[in-house]
């Protein structure tokens, strides 16, 4: 039997006359709804469920009804409201460990995908770390493959961007204690995409973040986790309303040693050597990043692995970003401490010259040598 509003309010004082009619309402709907869904009636004269009480742990035992309130962008929460308890429909684009690769279109209108082995790996260790299964590498390739293929009308035209593949790994199963969640969902979806910065391909601006962190040693800095990006919007959203593009983060213990920008990796150059942050577990191995130290090294320059110091910014040569999302991004201006410190840009820069070695590679401009591009049709 459904409750009534006195009984309701003998039970929980606190709800006005207003919300009391709502709930009362709201009962008469929802009580139906569930009788669907859990074939047993909700409202009953008992005073309580039919549990062994005695016998509680922490395992879940869903109580009947959750409350729902969902905010929209301008950050104000609408009113809420009291739902069956049940799964709740999920955005593939929400989040959880992921991962990011490309699909091309070349001149002859073939879709190029590049190295989702290794970002198939990189997903691998990474659930690892935060006790998750993850699928093969096989599973995981052929699952981009599928979506890129049948996404292809989505590919833009050669020299117009890219289709950006997202697979993700999250815990689905219910779970009220800590630990792994009963079922996991691996996702793969598509978007087509031009340049992430509002830049477009000119230079960015950076700013060197002294107060927030982005992870910490013996963390999970190292795994693409949305963990690792949560943390960075505070910064990243503060520096963006002072005109930064993004913000370079520094280590957490000495606050000396450069880690990564809230969306890529950070090259430093210095005459023919480029420097970069050792990935030593807080900061992310993009696939990017280890493709351009590669191609680098092809081209002669010399390429160090290390904690590279903040101060070491003062005097270089030029800066430069990597991501799958990012690209290979010259960087115009640091600042770190009130001062601003230019760098060398343009066309004869190291940066380009990376850049356009990566992008022939991706694009089938330049024969693939390596055995990093897949061709799909
Ligand atoms: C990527 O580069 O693939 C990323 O996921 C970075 C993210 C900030 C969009």
């Amino acid at each position: 039997m459904i409750k009534t509003i006195s009984t309701l309010r003998k039970s929980a004082n606190m709800f006005s006359d207003e919300q009391l009619q709502t709930f009362s309402k709201y009962n008469a709907q929802a009580a139906s709804a569930l009788r669907e869904e859990r074939k047993k009636p909700l409202y009953q004269d008992a005073e309580y469920a039919d549990l062994d009480w005695d016998n509680l742990g922490f395992g879940l035992t869903p109580a009947d009804y959750m409350y729902v309130m969902k905010c929209s962008k301008d950050g104000e929460f609408t009113e809420g409201e009291l739902s069956p308890y049940g799964n709740i429909q999920l955005s593939p684009s929400a989040g959880a460990i992921y991962e990011g690769t490309k699909a091309y279109r070349n001149e002859n209108g073939k879709l190029l995908l590049f190295r989702p082995d290794q970002n198939a790996m990189r997903m691998k260790i990474g659930a690892e770390r935060m006790l998750m299964p993850s699928p093969s590498v096989d599973q995981f390739v052929l699952a981009v493959k599928q979506t890129a293929f049948a996404n292809k009308r989505w590919v833009p035209p050669s020299g117009k961007g890219s289709l950006y593949i997202r697979p993700l790994l999250m815990g689905s199963g219910p779970i009220l204690g800590l630990g792994p969640a009963p079922e996991y969902t691996f996702i793969v979806y598509a978007s087509p995409v031009g340049n992430y910065f509002k830049e477009g391909t000119a230079a960015l601006n950076l700013y060197v973040e002294e107060e927030y962190v982005r992870a910490a040693p013996g963390g999970a800095g190292g795994v693409k986790s949305i963990t690792n990006y949560a943390p960075v919007l505070k910064a990243l959203s503060r520096a963006k309303s002072r005109g930064f593009s993004d913000v370079l983060y520094l280590d957490s213990v000495k606050k000396k040693y450069l880690e990564e920008a809230s969306s890529c990796n950070v090259f430093v150059v210095k005459g023919r050597t480029i420097s970069t942050p050792a990935t030593n577990g807080t900061i992310l191995e993009g696939v990017t990043r280890k493709s351009v130290m590669e191609i680098a090294s092809d081209l002669g320059y010399k390429v160090v692995e290390k904690a590279v110091p903040v101060d070491e910014l003062m005097d270089a040569d030029e800066v430069f970003c990597t991501g799958t999302a990012v690209g290979v991004a010259p960087v115009g201006t640091i600042t770190y401490q009130d001062k601003r410190t230019e760098y060398e840009t343009g066309d004869e820069s190291v940066c380009q010259k990376l850049r356009s070695a990566l992008v022939s590679i991706q694009t089938g401009v330049t024969e693939d040598t390596k055995g990093w591009v897949t061709c799909l049709n």
